[in-house]
């Protein structure tokens, strides 16, 4: 698995060490005049480019390639558990139009989640704690599959597990179908085995299921890290060093709401995950601190709700951003961006968006602080 890494990351020079730089993730993206014909799409592992989408009639080349065959049309992606499996917004929205879309997480058995009320608004945000309902992977394989083989937009499915068996079932289950583009790995979840422990809280935890998946499966294989830790750049170089063709970033941040007369918290679970522009300056944060650590593509997520946004993620380092919380109050907003990021490349007369990604990182990476955030009042 090691010699196929390294000959999947050969185009991005030798990296004995993890030494990004803006060069490398900027190569990340397929560089417009050498942009492969054949791309991964959800009918099958690699077919001819279709007619040309309403971005290339623009002339501005907005095409991500995340690794191993998956190249998105466009950076603007939609969060998992934000947009249902894609075909409930059908009506809506023109899905085809997304760089991608990140499907609702998905179990071995299906969940019915947790007890109500399970979600709450907070100042800027809104706080949840759905449980990972779902069907479980076999009724999502039998209902959405099919659908998805249809769309030109890549489908990724989320999965999450309690133990790295469960991960490694799931995905295994998800290996072959027409219709699914990749997986991204939720692993903000308790491993039982454990006691409990968040896979995404441990480096040895997070670099062990993303290794136990890479073996179960040659999709295209994206990691999810959660906020919720001190330090998020070892977890996010175990996780590259044990195989993740990219790594998503943010999950939500852990949260309580008080409930009305000040009892209980307000939450049947208690806890929930804090989402929406409340979380976007540590998601900013991520971002910049894992795209100089890392030499595989990172996608961020958490708060996007504006073209200005989406341009301040590209700037920390990010090739692509999901869109997440900001849907529920407006379906059509991620179609918008992809729209609006081409006009603001036209605008600057760029062919291409990859002259926006990691205009503010340091130019040189700076040595990792001891003290792990990077803050000081
Ligand atoms: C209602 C809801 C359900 C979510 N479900 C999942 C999930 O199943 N799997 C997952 O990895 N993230 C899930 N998330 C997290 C989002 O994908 C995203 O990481 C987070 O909301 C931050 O982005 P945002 O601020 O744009 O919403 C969920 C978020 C919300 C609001």
């Amino acid at each position: 698995m090691k010699a196929k890494r390294r000959a999947m990351t050969a185009g991005l020079g030798p990296s004995p060490r993890r030494t990004p730089t803006v060069r490398k993730l900027r190569s990340a993206i397929v560089p417009a005049t050498s942009r492969p014909a054949p791309i991964r799409t959800n009918a099958g592992p690699a077919v001819a480019r279709a007619e040309p989408g309403p971005n290339e009639r623009a002339a501005v080349d907005l095409a991500v390639d995340l690794g191993r065959g998956l190249v998105l049309p466009n950076p603007i992606l939609v969060a998992s558990g934000t947009f249902g499996y894609g075909i409930e917004y059908g009506e809506v929205v023109d899905v085809d139009r997304l760089g991608g879309i990140c499907c609702k997480g998905t179990t071995l058995r299906p969940r019915v989640g947790n007890p109500t009320p399970r979600v709450t608004e907070t100042p800027g945000g809104m706080l949840n704690s759905i449980g990972l309902q779902n069907p479980g992977v076999d009724a999502v394989v039998e209902k959405y599959a099919g659908t998805w083989a249809g769309w030109k937009v890549p489908v990724i499915v989320n999965v999450a597990g309690e133990s790295v068996g469960d991960y490694v079932e799931v995905v295994k289950r998800l290996d072959g179908v027409p219709g699914i583009a990749g997986i991204e790995l939720n692993i903000s979840c308790p491993n039982v085995g454990r006691g409990g422990l968040q896979f995404a809280i441990d480096a040895d935890a997070a670099a062990g299921v993303t290794a136990a998946v890479r073996r179960a499966t040659d999709l295209p294989l994206l990691v999810k890290l959660s906020p919720n830790v001190a330090d998020v750049r070892p977890i996010a170089r175990a996780i590259a060093d044990a195989g993740a063709d990219a790594l998503t970033a943010i999950n939500t941040l852990s949260g309580i709401a008080i409930g009305p007369g000040r009892e209980r918290p307000l939450l049947g679970n208690v806890y929930g995950g804090l989402s929406g522009p409340a979380i976007k300056p540590v998601a900013l944060r991520i971002v910049y601190e894992v795209s100089q650590v890392v030499d595989i593509p990172v996608i961020a997520i958490g708060g996007v709700t504006e073209l200005a946004d989406v341009l301040d993620f590209l700037a920390a380092g990010a090739v692509a951003v999901q869109v997440g919380t900001a849907i529920f109050a407006d379906p059509t907003l991620p179609v918008r961006l992809v729209d609006e990021l081409a006009g603001a490349c036209r605008q600057r007369g760029l062919p291409s968006y990859r002259a926006l990604i990691g205009t503010a990182l340091p130019k040189r990476a700076s040595a990792p602080s001891s003290k792990g955030v990077e803050y000081r009042p």
